[in-house]
């Protein structure tokens, strides 16, 4: 009844698994020869030499049903040959017969398998060369390589290729550049300096009192572990550009006229107008006869290069311990035009003064140039200028943008703006 059963699912199959009633070592090595003798005999008919080329797709498909019946007629799990074997040799064994009917399955099993796998890999291996031999022929027959290519690789060369974003220039980047070029077209080099400085060059040679309050862990980021050093000699983040004055005094002898980009460190809580880390552009000018009408000249020709020539320059007075005198340098507000209102709204850049505070100035401190007299700078013999403005400001300024974070935070979509 049963092999009735599987004698009917089995038409495709020459083979039909026999019902065991002798388990002697010698009927189970019949059987199992039998068995093996079928297989190999399918898998012959399946791989035969002269199915190996069979270029249409048609041909192909019918195959594939093909072995498909055979893998079925094989491994099915339903009613597979090795799902028989495993009811009708193993299952209905007699107790003593099981040992060696178990082994005797379970080598047909592993046999079995390999054998439908090989037969796989086989007929996908040949059909893998029908498929290149056949893009290989029609690739013959193209007029131009790009056809041939598209045929046999798949790849359409003509189509766009993958695009790699290039970047651009970050807004404060771009307008350190834009300031730091004025000054170049007046005559002035560019000199930097190390971010992370001396308490000697950020503030001691530059005037500050021993307790000024910038000095303060509150006020400036300080390297940690350096309490053991003389206090010149600890390191900290620079809290402003004009450290490099000293710096490039010591190293050039006047007269000098040198511009200084750079990023400094202070030690404030980040909001939308400030950031621990930011950017500043200085200026100093050193000759034996500069005077606080160079000063004003040069910083009102740069604004205008800068905001549009319309723009006018105001200074109030200020304290720097590096300059006497000092002052701080307005512009007048070229969002509103200097009225301080736009349209019938009060305008926010210059908060309705007409003015916006860019930058601080004055003519150089006799006490810093004492600390370079020996390369020439002699307080009696020479004067000059410096200055020092914020480029964040400005380029929140110049581009109208409200917050400072932006800047730092990196978002692409805020980014992209300027690419
Ligand atoms: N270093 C000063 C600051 O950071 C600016 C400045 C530079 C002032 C040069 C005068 C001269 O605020």
């Amino acid at each position: 009844m049963r092999v009735q059963f599987f004698g009917r699912v089995w038409k495709n199959l020459a083979y039909t698994v026999p019902k065991l009633t002798d388990y002697s070592a010698e009927a189970l090595g019949r059987a199992s020869a039998e068995l093996i003798a079928a297989l190999e005999l399918e898998t012959q008919k399946l791989l035969a030499d002269d199915k190996r080329a069979i270029p249409s797709d048609a041909e192909w498909k019918l195959r594939w049903e093909e072995w498909k019946k055979f893998r079925d007629g094989w491994i099915g799990r339903k009613s597979g040959v090795l799902t028989q074997i495993n009811e009708l040799w193993l299952k209905s064994a007699p107790k003593d017969a099981k040992r060696a009917a178990g082994q005797l399955v379970n080598d047909l099993r592993k046999t079995v398998q390999e054998e439908v796998s090989r037969a796989e890999a086989t007929l996908m291996r040949w059909e893998g060369d029908d498929q290149r031999e056949a893009s290989e022929a029609s690739a013959r027959s193209f007029t131009t390589i790009e056809e041939a290519l598209i045929a046999v690789e798949g790849v359409d060369i003509t189509l766009p290729g993958v695009q790699r974003p290039i970047g651009a220039e970050h807004p404060v980047i771009k307008t350190m550049h834009e300031i730091v070029s004025v000054f170049q077209k007046l005559g002035y080099s560019v000199a930097e300096g190390p971010v992370v400085e001396t308490d000697y060059y950020n503030f001691e040679a530059l005037n500050f009192p021993p307790n000024h309050p910038a000095r303060d862990t509150q006020d400036t980021l300080v390297i940690a572990g350096q309490q053991s050093k003389p206090q010149r000699e600890r390191l900290l983040l620079r809290t402003h550009t004009s450290p490099v004055q000293i710096r490039t005094m010591e190293k050039m002898r006047p007269p000098l006229r040198i511009v200084i980009p750079g990023t400094v460190h202070r030690n404030d809580p980040p909001d939308a107008s400030h950031s621990p880390m930011f950017h500043q552009v200085e200026g100093l000018a050193v000759d034996t006869n500069i005077t606080f009408g160079d000063l004003k000249g040069t910083l009102d020709h740069a604004m205008k290069a800068l905001f549009g020539s319309s723009v006018k320059t105001h200074f109030r007075p200020s304290f720097f311990p590096f300059t006497e005198p000092s002052a701080e340098m307005y512009v007048s507000c070229f969002i509103c035009g200097g009225g301080g209102k736009r349209g019938a709204e009060p305008c926010r850049p210059c908060k309705q003064t007409g003015w916006i505070e860019i930058l601080g100035c004055g003519m150089v401190d006799p006490n810093v140039f004492e600390f370079v007299t020996d390369n020439g700078y002699d307080p009696k013999k020479v004067s000059g200028f410096a200055f020092g403005m914020g480029a964040d400001r400005i380029a929140l300024l110049k581009y109208g943008v409200d917050d400072i974070q932006l800047f730092f935070q990196g978002d692409v979509r805020f980014l992209q703006q300027w690419g």
